[in-house]
């Protein structure tokens, strides 16, 4: 893929490898020797250490899907509203699915993307904070698209082409989910208060009486309400309003 069409900043600047470790280290690693335009995208065909939330692992078949970082200044945002941007990610690779599945596509706080209950992508957001404002995000995607055998994930991992039976363009899908993040990028600039009600719209489990686990495992029911700016899931519970980080909650 050479070039991004129809985007304001968003993958203006491409940079392509065959192969990386992970493409958030990566991009980290070029901030850390000079500022990046804004919107540029680090992509990987295959990587060897791809991370994910609280410290696991993305595996990825080498060629198969796609994992990409996006480098975003949102010096508009407040740190008090900084899970916005996370919302706007969830929200851009979630559409971006709908314009190949019809299926129903959810998303599971704070930003795994589910179809019929299986992970299709994940995402990993990490913020550089300066002073009051988000100074720059490294935004990683990864969205299984033509991998066939996920292994021992077997019943909790799925890509576009195995729902869909064929093989689809990478490239093609890469145009699609980055055009999609730059519109929904315009959006919480412009429009921030409009992103919670779409990402609560779709928010997996929603006012479904539902079981979690605390750390400690012990289990409680408990009905997901929304997820605040922070990103924290507001949960009722024994009709008391409770708010939760990702370390004190966990779906069963
Ligand atoms: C998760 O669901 O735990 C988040 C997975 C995020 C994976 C992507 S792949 C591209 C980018 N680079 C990484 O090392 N991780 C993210």
């Amino acid at each position: 893929m050479s070039k991004i069409h129809n985007t304001r900043i968003v993958g203006k600047v491409l940079l392509e490898f065959d192969h990386l470790e992970s493409t958030n280290a990566y991009a980290r690693a070029l901030l850390q020797q000079s500022p990046l335009e804004e919107g540029t995208v680090v992509l990987a065909r295959d990587q060897s250490k791809g991370r994910g939330q609280l410290g696991t692992t993305w595996d990825s078949e080498p060629g198969k899907n796609l994992t990409l970082s996006i480098v975003l200044n949102p010096h508009f945002l407040a740190i008090s509203d900084q899970f916005r941007l996370n919302k706007i990610v969830a929200l851009s690779v979630r559409e971006a699915i709908m314009e190949y599945i019809p299926d129903e596509v959810k998303i599971k706080w704070p930003n795994d993307i589910l179809i019929n209950e299986k992970k299709v992508a994940g995402i990993l957001i990490q913020n550089i904070l300066k002073g009051s404002t988000v100074h720059t995000v490294i935004a990683g995607i990864g969205l299984n698209v033509n991998q066939q055998d996920f292994g021992p994930s077997l019943l909790t991992a799925t890509s576009l082409s195995q729902l869909l039976g064929n093989t689809l363009d990478l490239d093609e899908v890469l145009q699609t989910l980055l055009e999609k993040l730059d519109r929904y990028y315009e959006l919480l600039e412009l429009y921030p208060t409009r992103i919670d009600d779409v990402y609560h719209e779709h928010l997996y489990l929603r006012g479904i009486e539902s079981m979690f686990f605390t750390p400690d495992s012990s289990r409680f029911i408990g009905t997901i309400r929304t997820v605040d700016a922070q990103g924290r899931l507001e949960v009722i519970v024994k009709n008391e309003l409770k708010y939760f980080t990702l370390k004190e909650i966990k779906f069963a």
